[in-house]
């Protein structure tokens, strides 16, 4: 926050706690810079609404110039986004459920273009049973593994999504989904290992820093390739597609046309939660932590701490201490090894902790990005010190896409 604990403090006074709050000034600035950077690599952006959770912001978000469509988690969440106006909905991540194909095929009836990823025959044949007789060509998303794959495949280097690694696999769905009756819309293929992989955490030893770059950097040689023959495979077979999504906030100075991408999928980046301040990427380091919650310090167990009300607002993942929250302001506080952040309450050390007064607020800041909404039903809008608007979460919607 470019404010200081006293005016956020300021800020947010006589709000309930506790309280999420977006500084939006930081928030337009990352986005101004995701706009730009990909605009200097000649790629749009798709927004990453899981990473949001903010209907408002996602507006915001794509208003910006170069922004195109969004990327959602689930059907329902891009039904959702549809009936706000959106459109150009990419659902990441596969489902075979019969009620969300069921509205898959009722977006798509109603001129909405929502594609899903798919990367099985089993999603082929569900995707195709269910459209039959409809008279609607259902688009899906390839979705390709971009891990590094060394010895053989001995060596797995990235997340467990997508079996289909090989050009020869994507062309092979691709082909069986065609002759399904389906529309094959684009190719994804998400380089977690890269996007997703800190090479400066704090948590890190100096070697696993260096390896961590090293993955990083091979495996941008390696899938670069290898995703541009994806494309070029498919594009071969008379397949035209609208995109080829890859990439995250983490690679964004990464992840360009050379990697065979035409859009990159962003959205941690608006916020840049803690994890983001574990890159070195000169894209990464340029943005501003933008998202904060604030709880009420209500304890002052001894001098030199004070405890807050709730707080264990833990990110999902590999279990690790980086995926806990972290006081920021006032400065210089820090969790408790023995508490953390608990579910009822969260100490905080340091001495910044003898000049915050019982009932005025800690901020912290979260692991993740668009977690956090999940534990509010509205965010404060700070700007130019002020509030400036108070609106909605998904949660304060009443939806729940998780
Ligand atoms: C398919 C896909 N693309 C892109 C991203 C990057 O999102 P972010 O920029 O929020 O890290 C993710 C994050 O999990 C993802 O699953």
């Amino acid at each position: 926050m470019v404010l200081d604990y006293d005016g956020a403090r300021r800020a947010i006074a006589g709000r309930d706690l506790p309280a999420v709050v977006v500084d939006l000034d930081a928030f337009d600035r990352n986005l101004e810079r995701h706009v730009r950077r990909a605009g200097e690599s000649g790629v749009s952006v798709r927004f990453a609404t899981k990473s949001i959770r903010v209907p408002a912001l996602i507006d915001r978000a794509l208003a910006a110039p170069n922004a195109r469509g969004l990327m959602c988690f689930t059907v329902r969440e891009a039904a959702a986004l549809a009936r706000r106006g959106h459109d150009d909905l990419l659902v990441a991540y596969p489902t075979l459920e019969r009620s969300a194909v069921e509205l898959l095929t009722a977006l798509t009836e109603e001129g909405k273009t929502v594609s899903l990823a798919v990367d099985s025959r089993e999603a082929v044949a569900r995707l195709s049973a269910a459209s039959r007789g409809r008279g609607v060509s259902l688009r899906i998303v390839i979705c390709a593994d971009m891990s590094l794959r060394l010895g053989r495949g001995r060596v797995h280097l990235g997340v467990r999504r997508s079996p289909l690694h090989d050009p020869e696999d994507v062309v092979l769905v691709a082909e069986a989904a065609r002759d399904a009756g389906l529309t094959v819309h684009g190719l994804l293929g998400y380089e977690a290992q890269v996007a997703g992989l800190g090479d400066e955490s704090p948590f890190d030893s100096g070697a696993v820093r260096l390896a961590k770059r090293a993955i990083r950097s091979v495996s941008m040689t390696e899938l670069s390739d290898r995703r541009s023959r994806m494309a070029d495979a498919l594009r071969a077979r008379g397949l035209t597609l609208a995109f080829v999504n890859g990439g995250g906030t983490g690679s964004m100075d990464l992840t360009t046309p050379a990697t065979g991408v035409t859009e990159v999928s962003a959205g941690s980046g608006l916020f840049k939660p803690l994890l983001f301040d574990a890159y070195r990427s000169e894209f990464v380091r340029s943005l501003e932590p933008a998202c904060f919650f604030a709880l009420e310090a209500v304890r002052r167990p001894a001098p030199g701490m004070v405890t807050c009300l709730g707080g264990g607002y833990v990110a999902s993942g590999s279990a690790g201490p980086d995926k806990l929250p972290r006081p920021w302001l006032p400065e210089g506080l820090s969790l408790s090894g023995a508490e953390g952040a608990g579910e009822v309450q969260t100490p905080v050390l340091g001495a910044a902790a003898d000049a915050v007064a019982l009932g005025d607020p800690v901020f912290f800041r979260h692991a993740k990005a668009g977690e956090v909404m999940e534990r509010f039903r509205e965010v404060i809008l700070v700007e130019g010190g002020e509030i400036a608007g108070v609106v909605p979460t998904y949660r304060g919607e009443g939806l729940c896409f998780c």
